[in-house]
């Protein structure tokens, strides 16, 4: 009987949201454009990151608020050798990143599982953190990354391939 009337609501949930769709009211002048009263992410609405490149080169770029630094390096095209490896799966340490203490302090809680990663990285500091774990706010407006002079990825390690 519940399953008889979560179909009928899913029905009506349907027919209304075809209905608000079709409504002359929900489209702009250019019917291809569809406007919901939803904005489009504006260039406004991104983070501006600075990324200091192994060799001292700064980088700027913009992500969206919720990327990860690791989405921002791969949206971008950014060229740092052997970065996010793992694809941000938390198997390797190639997207540590070291920050600014007061950016440090904002980037919210780290987990065992990236700590554990962390302590195979190169370079270690104290302001150190996985790129692929960090997500953007607007809080994070300005901030620097800097890629370190080397990298330790763990699964090469494991291989005995490097
Ligand atoms: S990309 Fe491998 S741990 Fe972040």
């Amino acid at each position: 009987m519940a399953l008889v009337t979560a179909f009928r609501r899913l029905a009506q949930y349907s027919r209304r949201s075809v209905a608000v769709l079709s409504s002359p009211a929900v489209w702009h002048s250019n019917p291809r454009s569809f406007t919901s009263g939803i904005q489009p992410l504006r260039a406004d609405n991104k983070v501006t990151v600075h990324f200091v490149n192994r060799d001292g080169e700064k980088v700027t770029v913009k992500g969206s608020p919720g990327d990860s630094l690791l989405d921002v390096v791969i949206n971008e095209d950014l060229d740092f050798d052997g970065f996010g490896a793992c694809e941000g799966t938390l198997a390797c340490s190639t997207c540590h990143l070291i920050f600014d203490e007061d950016i440090y302090k904002q980037l919210g809680p780290i987990t065992d599982e990236e700590m554990d990663m962390l302590d195979l990285a190169y370079g270690l500091t104290d302001t150190s953190r996985l790129g692929c774990q960090i997500c953007l706010t607007k809080s994070l407006e300005g901030m620097v990354a800097r890629v370190p002079e080397s990298v330790a990825d763990i699964r090469q390690s494991k291989d005995g391939s490097a």
